[in-house]
Formats: structure tokens, C-alpha cells, sequence
């Protein structure tokens, strides 16, 4: 007769083979299907081009990175005009006054129904309807959580915003970026940062398939919220909060989108060469972007909801890097302001609370690498090397990418890839 542990064992062990079955298909579907287009280039969707954009940005976008190859570690030129201002009236955040655990344990949030009384509510598109409707509920609990993962003294945090559905995209950092070492001496950490599967036959499936997942690697935090477009912002306030409950000894945290190539070598050496003071906050920045108002549009956004003429300067959610004591202001910051349907805006948002000005490095690509698609340089591996973040890889491709730049890689034209471009 089996015992129970024995019975226990086999379940667990088929439960895994099951897993690692369903990443492999997966994984292979993707190679297949992907061949041929690497890179998918978003342009800047985000922003409203005709109009906008500072007259220089444009011309820094093209002229790039490789003109000043020594000078490459530097932000860029009229960011050092806009240096970190003076903070002004902010609560000091003691040691003390962060709990060590996290403290929500219910998600009973019912809909804000006094809205629909409302004449600018009722005239809003469906989603906008809902992300009202629910803007008050600020925290859920946790489904999946690893207090652990900061413990000790943690030179760079990484989290990766992904879904339930996306374990070939995780599989991949894992092996890449993301693989967690000491460099130096210096530790990296790796997290992935998930909400509930948002449609039900999601949930029926990768559910379970999430759990065993976390049961191997041990480096989910899941929410239990929907993870819905417009949820990420709640990701945002999530991560902050758990960040600022169990995260004390974190020097820097890099965030990012789990398709985006990240060199951490780049990383270190960027932290290494600057001399950055206090309030590091870099990225693909974007100054002066105006909302959008075209209804098609993914970041659509109604004047009810923004009606100012330009967002605060922002940086591009596909991966940017931050010091550990900001992301911890962060969060007070964050807790007080009210909910904005668009993540990255949003923590442009509190940054204009704290009076911190994000840096523009060009090293982050977050918004694609050149508009035309069939460009030579999307597909350069010298250009990966110099990079920090390129955005967007399938992981098949991040793959390839990721062993071409880490072999001897001999990079001598760098001029000449960026006249094809
Ligand atoms: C959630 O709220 C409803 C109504 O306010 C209440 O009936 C229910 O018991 C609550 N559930 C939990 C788990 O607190
Ligand atoms: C709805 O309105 C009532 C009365 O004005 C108020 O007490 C309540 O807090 C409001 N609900 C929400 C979710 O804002
Ligand atoms: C965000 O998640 C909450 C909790 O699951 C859900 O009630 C709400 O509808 C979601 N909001 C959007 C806009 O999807
Ligand atoms: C813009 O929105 C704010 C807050 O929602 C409101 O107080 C203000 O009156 C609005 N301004 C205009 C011009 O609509
Ligand atoms: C895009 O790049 C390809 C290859 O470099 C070139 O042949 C093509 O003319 C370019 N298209 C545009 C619109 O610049």
C-alpha cells in the first residue's frame, strides 16, 4: 500500500514533469512561429509625435549612442541643466514605521456605484468604467510572496512585471539576465511581479501551473488582483509596498517588462562610473509627452480621467533603474496619490511629487531601437552589447541574442552600424 508521502511525492513530481512538459511545447511553438521577425519595434506609441516632443529629442534619438563612444556612460546633454531639486514638505520615513510583514489580508473592495450617477462617468468607454469603478481599491493580499528574497545585502534587485500565461518568457532570464549570482561580491536578486490570470480559463489552467512554477524557482510574488492592462499601475503600488515592507538593504532595483533584452553587465558599469548622488532614477525618458486622445489608441486616454496638456516626464516601463531609498520615498508617494490607468505615467507622477527628475540614458531603449523595422541594427549584436535595455524580444530571440553578445563578440564598426540605421 502507498503512503501518503509516497503518494504525495509522485503527485508532486508528475505535477512538475506536467510543468516542465507545458514550457517545452510552449517554448517550441514560439521558436516556430517567430522565425524571420525578431524584433518587434513598438514606435512611440505612447506619445502623441505631432506635437509634443521637446525639438531636440528627435534629433538625440537618431544621433544616438555611438557618436560619443567615451562620453557613452553620461546622461544626456539638457538633463544636466535639470538636476534632482531641492525635496520639499515630506514625512520622513523612519525604519521604524514600516511593517515587517504584509499587512492586507482581505480583498473585499466592492465597486464605487456613487460614480454612476455621474454624467462624465457614464460617458466613458467601458474600461474606464471599470478602472473607476474599482480606482479606490488600493491593496490586495498576496497569493504568492518570498520575504526571503531581501534578506542580507543586496546590491541589485530585479523585477520583472509578466503574466501567468507568459512561463517560456521567465524561463528564458532565468537562463539570461536574470540568472541570479554574485558579482564582486555583489549580490542580484531576481523577482517576477504577477497578478491573477485575467480571463477564467486562464485561471483554471496556469494558475496551478504558476504555483508549481514558484514551488522550483521560488521568485513569484502574485497579487490577487486582475492582471489587466490597466491593473498595472496597482503592480506598480504593489511592488512598492512590499518593496518598502521587506526590501531595507537593496542598493539599486532594476525594473523591467519580461520581453525586453537587459545587460546587467552594462548595468554595473554604468553604477560603477557614474557618480550619481541620491535619487537615481534612469531610463528611457520621455519629456513633455501629451496625453492621447485618439480612441483607437492602446493608451487612450479621456479628458476626464487627464486633462492637462502634457504628462510629467516619465520613463519608458520597459525597464528602468532606481535607488533603493527612492523607491522606498516611492511608495509613500504612491500610496497618497490617486490611481492613474497607465503604469509608467504614473510613477512620473511621483517623481513630480518628490521633486525628482528622471534621467535620460540612451542606453535604454524602451521604445524601440529605429522606426524602420527592417533596419540592419535591429538585428546587431554589437548594438545589444552597448545597450542597457532593448525592447522588444520574443524569448527565442532573446535567447539568441543573449549568447551571440556573450561569446567573443568583436565590435570594431560601431560607426558603421549606425549609418545603416
Ligand atoms: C465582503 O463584503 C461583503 C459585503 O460587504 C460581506 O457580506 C462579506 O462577508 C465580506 N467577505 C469577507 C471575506 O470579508
Ligand atoms: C459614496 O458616497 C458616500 C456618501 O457620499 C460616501 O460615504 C462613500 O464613501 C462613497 N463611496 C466611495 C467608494 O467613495
Ligand atoms: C483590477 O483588479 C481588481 C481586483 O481583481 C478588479 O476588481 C478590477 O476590475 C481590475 N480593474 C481593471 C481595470 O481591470
Ligand atoms: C481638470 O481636472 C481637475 C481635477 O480633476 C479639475 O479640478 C479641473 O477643474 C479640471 N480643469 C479643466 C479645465 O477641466
Ligand atoms: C529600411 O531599411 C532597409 C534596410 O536597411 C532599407 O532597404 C529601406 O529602404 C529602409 N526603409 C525606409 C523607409 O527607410
Amino acid at each position: 500500500m502507498m503512503k501518503n508521502r509516497d503518494r504525495w511525492r509522485l503527485y508532486k513530481s508528475m505535477s512538475v514533469m506536467f510543468f516542465l512538459i507545458v514550457v517545452a511545447v510552449t517554448v517550441v511553438q514560439r521558436t516556430g512561429i517567430n522565425r524571420g521577425v525578431p524584433f518587434e519595434l513598438e514606435s512611440l506609441a505612447r506619445m502623441d509625435v505631432s506635437g509634443g516632443v521637446e525639438p531636440g529629442a528627435a534629433l538625440e534619438k537618431k544621433a544616438g549612442f555611438y557618436q560619443d563612444i567615451k562620453g557613452f556612460w553620461k546622461v544626456s546633454k539638457h538633463q544636466q541643466q535639470s538636476k534632482v531639486q531641492a525635496t520639499v514638505h515630506e514625512p520622513r520615513i523612519t525604519e521604524d514605521s514600516s511593517p515587517r510583514a504584509w499587512d492586507v489580508t482581505s480583498s473585499n473592495c466592492s465597486a464605487n456605484l456613487n460614480l454612476s450617477s455621474q454624467d462624465w462617468f457614464r460617458g466613458l468607454e467601458g474600461n474606464f468604467k471599470q478602472f473607476m469603478l474599482y480606482r479606490h481599491c488600493r491593496y490586495f493580499p498576496m497569493l504568492l510572496n518570498h520575504p526571503e528574497k531581501c534578506t542580507g545585502d543586496i546590491y541589485l534587485l530585479m523585477v520583472i512585471k509578466s503574466v501567468a500565461t507568459q512561463h517560456d518568457r521567465r524561463e528564458v532570464i532565468r537562463k539570461t539576465w536574470g540568472k541570479e549570482r554574485v558579482v564582486d561580491g555583489k549580490k542580484i536578486k531576481t523577482l517576477f511581479l504577477l497578478g491573477k490570470p485575467s480571463n477564467d480559463a486562464e485561471r483554471a489552467n496556469h494558475q496551478k501551473l504558476v504555483e508549481y512554477e514558484d514551488y522550483i524557482y521560488g521568485d513569484i510574488l502574485e497579487w490577487d488582483f486582475l492582471d489587466s492592462f490597466f491593473n498595472l499601475t496597482l503592480k506598480e503600488t504593489h511592488f512598492l509596498k512590499w518593496f518598502h515592507t521587506y526590501c531595507t538593504r537593496v542598493h539599486y532595483v532594476f525594473k523591467g517588462d519580461d520581453d525586453v533584452f537587459v545587460s546587467v553587465e552594462n548595468i554595473f558599469e554604468f553604477l560603477e562610473s557614474s557618480s550619481h548622488e541620491k535619487n537615481l532614477f534612469v531610463g528611457d525618458v520621455i519629456f513633455k509627452a501629451k496625453p492621447i486622445r485618439k480612441k483607437e489608441n492602446k493608451y487612450y486616454i479621456p479628458h476626464a480621467l487627464y486633462n492637462k496638456t502634457f504628462y510629467p516626464p516619465y520613463a519608458g516601463g520597459g525597464g528602468f533603474l532606481i535607488d533603493g531609498t527612492l523607491a522606498r520615498r516611492l511608495h509613500w508617494v504612491a500610496d497618497t496619490l490617486e490611481l492613474y490607468p497607465i503604469d509608467d505615467v504614473f510613477l512620473g507622477m511621483c517623481l513630480e511629487v518628490l521633486h525628482v527628475m528622471p534621467v535620460k540614458h540612451n542606453a535604454f531603449k524602451t521604445f524601440g531601437l529605429v522606426k524602420n523595422k527592417s533596419s540592419k541594427l535591429n538585428r546587431e549584436p554589437c548594438f545589444f552589447k552597448s545597450m542597457i535595455v532593448v525592447h522588444k524580444l520574443l524569448p527565442s530571440d532573446l535567447l539568441h541574442m543573449w549568447k551571440m553578445v556573450n561569446t567573443d563578440l568583436v565590435c570594431t564598426q560601431k560607426a558603421e552600424i549606425l549609418r545603416i540605421a
